[in-house]
């Protein structure tokens, strides 16, 4: 059994408490938080845990053997390296730190101590995000072209980080667990209608050598929720709206062709617009499979799906993009 202490009981820990509660292989020691009314409901929802508002206490208890972290951004680092010295694995949320090289830290501690490291990137462990995963490794779509996701609401205005650090590691985590090569510089652009230097609408681009290009739009400040993705291969394409409550993926037998017209010397493109099918879907909460994924990590030594290399290539992203919004959109290698 692997014991868990779960530190911030805000608004996501909750659902990682409930979640590891029900894991098999798991049980939940400790529920930590800063704030005691918070602690009060911990108690309420689940009579059998302890709670404190003291981290140490929970940190070197010798009989937790993980920490799971779900507190602000800025204290990942700080709360992470102070568990993974105590020689706990450790679950951060995403994403993993402020910065690449708070990642890079937390990374070299846990490989030193072998323990594991992984990242909650909740949106990997999706039926939806599966199955475009096995449409691309089987073949259906071809050759990947782009990559395209909308993210936008009327949504929470954080005050540390901006909307790219809020709403975009789920879409990036996205992209580097479906595509496999990994890209070469990101362009961002951005505004502040805030005027405290935290944008609430970005655009990321993100470059590869290959011909393959990824965009993410990102807003707080959208009057309308949109959980938007396309994928475009050389044979088919795929749209994922999260927003449906079942048919969330629809799969387009649609792709252009190009030839040569060699008399007229010019290139020709046709477009061939065929079916379209929405994959069946198992229904599954993917916080359960990412718990499940911990889990056994710890007990077999096995990398996770959302491993601390997909937390860190998140954090290079959005650390870049923040360079890159600015210097007013400039091209930053990654
Ligand atoms: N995976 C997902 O889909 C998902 C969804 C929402 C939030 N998150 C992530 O979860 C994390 C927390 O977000 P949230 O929306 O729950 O925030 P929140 O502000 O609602 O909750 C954070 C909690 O942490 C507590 N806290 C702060 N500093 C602490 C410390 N040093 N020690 C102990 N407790 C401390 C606060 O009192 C608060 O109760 C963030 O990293 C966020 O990005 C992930």
């Amino acid at each position: 059994m692997v014991n868990i202490a779960i530190i911030g009981y805000g608004y996501w820990g909750p659902n990682l408490v409930r979640n590891f509660s029900s894991t098999p292989g798991a049980s939940v020691k400790w529920v930590a938080d800063l704030r005691a009314e918070r602690l009060e409901i911990a108690k309420r929802n689940f009579p059998s845990i302890e709670t404190t508002t003291e981290l140490e206490r929970v940190i070197q208890d010798p009989e937790v053997h993980a920490v799971v972290i779900a507190t602000p951004v800025f204290t990942h680092f700080e709360l992470g390296m102070k568990a993974l010295l105590a020689g706990k694995h450790v679950l951060i949320e995403k994403p993993m730190t402020d910065s690449v090289a708070h990642a890079e830290q937390l990374i070299a501690s846990a490989k030193e101590r072998g323990l594991t490291l992984m990242v909650d990137h909740t949106f990997l462990y999706t039926a939806a995000v599966q199955k475009i995963k096995h449409l691309i490794d089987s073949g259906e779509l071809g050759s990947v072209k782009y990559f395209d996701s909308t993210r936008i609401n009327l949504g929470l205005i954080q005050q540390d980080v901006n909307v790219l650090w809020d709403l975009a590691p789920h879409d990036i985590s996205i992209l580097n667990y479906l595509m496999s090569s990994k890209p070469r510089s990101v362009q961002a652009t951005g505004v502040s209608h805030i005027h405290n230097g935290i944008e609430n609408i970005a655009y990321l681009t993100v470059n590869y050598d290959q011909d393959f290009i990824a965009h993410f739009h990102c807003s707080w400040s959208s009057p309308v929720k949109m959980r938007m993705m396309l994928l475009g291969g050389d044979k088919k394409m795929v749209v994922f709206n999260d927003m449906e409550p079942t048919d969330k993926i629809r799969v387009y037998d649609t792709a252009h062709t190009i030839s040569n017209d060699e008399e007229k010397q010019r290139v020709l493109v046709d477009y061939r617009v065929g079916d379209i099918y929405i994959p069946k879907l198992p229904i599954q909460e993917a916080l359960s499979g990412m718990a499940a994924d911990f889990i056994q990590s710890i007990q077999t030594g096995k990398a996770p799906i959302a491993s601390y290399e997909s937390g860190l290539f998140t954090v290079k992203v959005l650390e870049a993009a923040q360079v890159s919004i600015k210097e007013n959109g400039r091209e930053v290698i990654i």
